[in-house]
């Protein structure tokens, strides 16, 4: 597409009428806002057909007026697939652009187009379309991210890791549980994502201005041939709402912080101090002075995008919040924040699928890590209530013992002797060693939702036959 553009056309020419001169420089720097959204050019295109077809069908153009107008728009959109299309500022957007340039191609009919509608239906028809089409790609892009973490999870169903509360040894887990947190989480917002392109698939065009027309259109065909299910109901909100932008960047903002939940585990976990993964040579980057050094950029970087893209639904929520019914022209800022969240989320998500398919899983560190930390304490209290019949509370104290005394002696709670435990607690006996690993400890997590590996391969297999 071409990038330039130019001043060539000549100004205020859609509304001459009512006016002498043309707005100054500033007037049109503020105002212009085909340097972005033209990128709806796609969505204008269908629009101005599916509505051209409309008319005529209704009789309210003639039929012949209608093929040189679908002709025309289908020259406009190869010219600007082919990057043959001057785009004009002084044109303002993309809806004048494309008018303007038809008018140059088919001449008096193009004048037609414009008949029962008003750029305010148009603008909130081509942006509805693009957001609906983005969240499309988004479900997509979830699904890619689900399945390469349940591929993870598959994997090390088994491989047990510290599971943390507070960044300090909680219990041991398995890495595949780990995982499956996530699925849970992106599933959550593919199921998001979802809703919200059922709430949005109601088409605004023929709203017209705010009010409605007095032509005879039929806005259900309209609604049917541009693939939505039904027209909106009320003219007045239909121009007025943007629900649907911010339900995008909400959404996204949500995903983006589970995104920067991860990165963050990302950055921590490829520290040498943790070494629980290796990333992959693609996904990190080494230091210019430092030569021992890798770097996980990408996940910094997803980390990052995320303040950009709360930014932007932020931005959003504070242009409409102040906003009287119907449209008013604060409403063409909400485009930039919908594209520049919308590309950051879609190079968040591909990076951090590519991280999770690439990483190494270091188990012998996660393992290491998982039984430091006094991590099966709660297994030694959970032994003494199910063999020794001692209230939970009792059992927590005499365990607080057993720690303290493996920390005064610098060892594991396994590595202390019968004799010494039976100091603690006279019932304990020897059969309390098959509790204190942390292999048995994960396989006694057998609770709905639990950490057991059979408890992970039945959820492994639930999300499976869902993705
Ligand atoms: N470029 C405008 C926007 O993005 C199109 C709608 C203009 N409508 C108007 N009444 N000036 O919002």
């Amino acid at each position: 597409m071409a990038e330039d553009i130019k001043d060539t056309k000549s100004s205020n020419q859609m509304w001459g009428g009512r006016f002498a001169s043309g707005p100054s420089a500033i007037m049109e720097e503020i105002n212009a806002s085909i340097g972005f959204d033209k990128k709806l050019y796609a969505q204008d295109i269908r629009g101005s057909k599916a509505h051209a077809t409309m008319l005529a069908h209704q009789g309210i153009i003639s039929g012949e007026d209608k093929d040189k107008i679908l002709h025309g728009l289908d020259t406009i959109l190869s010219e600007i697939e082919s990057g043959q299309f001057t785009f004009s500022r002084k044109l303002e957007d993309i809806h004048m652009n494309i008018e303007a340039r038809l008018a140059e191609l088919i001449g008096p009919a193009a004048g037609r187009l414009h008949t029962a509608r008003s750029r305010n239906d148009q603008v909130a028809l081509d942006f509805r379309l693009w957001v609906k089409e983005e969240l499309q790609r988004t479900e997509q892009a979830l699904t890619g991210l689900i399945s390469a973490f349940l591929s993870r999870a598959e994997e090390h169903a088994d491989s047990v890791m510290p599971g943390f509360t507070h960044l300090q040894t909680a219990q041991p887990v398995t890495f595949g549980h780990h995982c499956m947190a996530y699925v849970e989480m992106f599933g959550r917002d593919r199921q998001r994502v979802r809703h919200a392109i059922e709430h949005l698939d109601e088409s605004p065009i023929g709203a017209a201005a705010l009010a409605g027309t007095g032509y005879p259109i039929d806005r259900h065909m309209t609604a049917k041939a541009l693939g939505f299910r039904e027209p909106t109901r009320n003219s007045i909100d239909t121009v007025s709402d943007r629900d649907f932008a911010l339900e995008f960047l909400s959404i996204a903002s949500i995903a983006a912080t589970h995104l920067s939940r991860l990165a963050e585990e990302i950055v921590i976990w490829s520290t040498p101090q943790f070494g629980f993964i290796r990333l992959s040579d693609a996904f990190s980057t080494g230091s210019s002075i430092m030569p021992q050094k890798k770097n996980p950029d990408a996940a910094e970087l997803v980390r990052a995008k995320t303040g950009r893209i709360n930014g932007s639904l932020i931005a959003l929520l504070t242009v409409m919040k102040g906003l009287p019914l119907a449209y008013s022209k604060d409403m063409q800022e909400d485009k930039e924040q919908v594209f520049d969240a919308a590309e950051s989320l879609e190079l968040a998500i591909a990076a951090i699928t590519g991280m999770v398919t690439d990483m190494t899983i270091r188990t012998d560190k996660m393992k290491a890590a998982a039984g430091s930390g006094y991590s099966t304490a709660t297994d030694l209290a959970d032994w003494l209530v199910r063999e020794a019949g001692l209230p939970f509370r009792d059992a927590h104290h005499a365990t607080g013992h057993a720690v303290a005394l493996a920390e005064k002696k610098g060892c594991d709670l396994a590595e202390l002797s019968l004799e010494e435990l039976q100091a603690i607690n006279a019932a304990i006996t020897a059969d309390v060693f098959n509790v204190l690993t942390v292999e048995a400890s994960v396989a006694s997590r057998k609770s709905f939702g639990g950490t057991a590996p059979d408890e992970v391969r039945k959820q492994i297999a639930w999300w499976r036959a869902r993705n």
